[in-house]
């Protein structure tokens, strides 16, 4: 009988402090996530520095948690992973640091994760779906259309070429003069308003599945500044509703795309911004009946740590170890 694995992870990339313990890959025994939004939250977006200030003063006790949630000690472990990129270096490498000390002294194999592989595998957590299948990724760093191919097999279908689409929804949200991050104001907002406003869908070439959402946040800045100048009331709940129709149209036309280009059969929706209400609500309205949709709780849709484990399995599975000189990567690639 083959012995279980006992996975701890690590995830400090951006602004949340999280550690996990997961069995065998699906099975989420811990995943403890300190969030650092109420510190950033003045400044209006995350400043790095003080990122990675928090998570060393954090990393210890969220780790220990991690463990005494599971009732498990370090040496129950069968290895230790950690995100080592796309993020903020400074942020990545208090993460990178504790996991290769731990790494280092329990002797146990040492796993870097690439973040947006453990947005996707967030989706094996609770739904019991394996590859081939299309993700698509919408966080507020990035925004890709993915063919997983198989557990360790990603191919990037499209990318956003200037704006994450996390980021859009933030920015429209500052102009609104709602709280950092904006994302779930524009959510709740947009579910009271009516999509009266008609903003642009911005689908670049007709064949390409890449996107672009920096001319939709230019368009609701333009729209708010004329209505100001002409003395008009703006209705935020009706900008709201019309930025994220705009947005979530663009965003299932070209994921539809990618299921009828590549023949899969199974969409899973990924990162921050799949906690949108109006996004799954699109994906339902239009999706063909033979399409398997799933999608993360919005625990899981956000930065936590048991994303990273779960993906760390499968790379533990191949024996794709890290050493040593494991380093940060800030703009790393799937
Ligand atoms: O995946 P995530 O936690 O961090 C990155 O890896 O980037 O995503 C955070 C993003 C933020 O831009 C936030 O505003 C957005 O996800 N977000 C939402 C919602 N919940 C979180 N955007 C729209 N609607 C939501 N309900
Ligand atoms: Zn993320």
């Amino acid at each position: 009988m083959n012995k279980d694995v006992y996975i701890l992870s690590i995830e400090t990339s951006c602004d949340e402090t999280s550690a996990a313990i997961t069995k065998n890959g699906r099975d989420v025994l811990s995943n403890i996530i300190y969030s650092q939004i109420e510190i950033h939250k003045k400044f209006g977006g995350v400043v790095p520095e003080v990122a990675s200030r928090n998570h060393l003063e954090k990393i210890s006790y969220i780790v220990d948690s991690a463990l005494k949630e599971a009732n498990l000690t370090f040496n129950d472990l069968s290895a230790v992973a950690v995100t080592k990129g796309p993020g903020l270096v400074g942020a990545l490498l208090v993460g990178i640091s504790y996991a290769k000390a731990l790494s280092y002294s329990l002797n146990i194999p040492l796993i870097g994760v690439n973040h947006m592989k453990g947005h996707i595998c967030a989706n094996y957590i609770e739904h019991d779906i394996k590859p081939p299948f299309i993700s698509m990724i919408t966080s507020g760093g990035h925004t890709q259309l993915v063919h997983v191919k198989s557990y360790n097999d990603y191919e990037v279908l499209g990318s956003t070429r200037d704006d994450a689409v996390g980021e859009a929804f933030d920015k429209v949200a500052r102009t609104l003069g709602l709280p950092y991050p904006g994302g779930p104001y524009i959510d709740k907002l947009a579910q009271k308003g009516k999509e009266t406003i008609d903003f642009p869908r911005i689908y670049l070439d007709k064949e390409s599945l890449d996107f672009s959402f920096s001319g939709i946040k230019s368009a609701v800045l333009n729209y708010i500044n004329n209505q100001k100048q002409k003395n008009i009331e703006i209705v935020v709940e009706d900008v709201a509703a019309s930025f994220q129709k705009a947005v979530t149209e663009v965003i299932v036309k070209k994921t539809l795309m990618a299921l009828e280009r590549t023949g899969a059969k199974t969409l899973a929706l990924a990162g921050g911004v799949a906690a949108n209400s109006g996004l799954r609500k699109e994906f339902l309205d239009h999706l063909p009946k033979d399409i398997t949709f799933v999608y993360p709780s919005i625990k899981l849709c956000t930065d936590n740590a048991a994303m990273i484990g779960c993906a760390a399995y499968y790379e533990y599975l191949d024996n794709h170890y890290a050493d040593m000189s494991l380093n940060a990567i800030a703009n790393l690639k799937l």
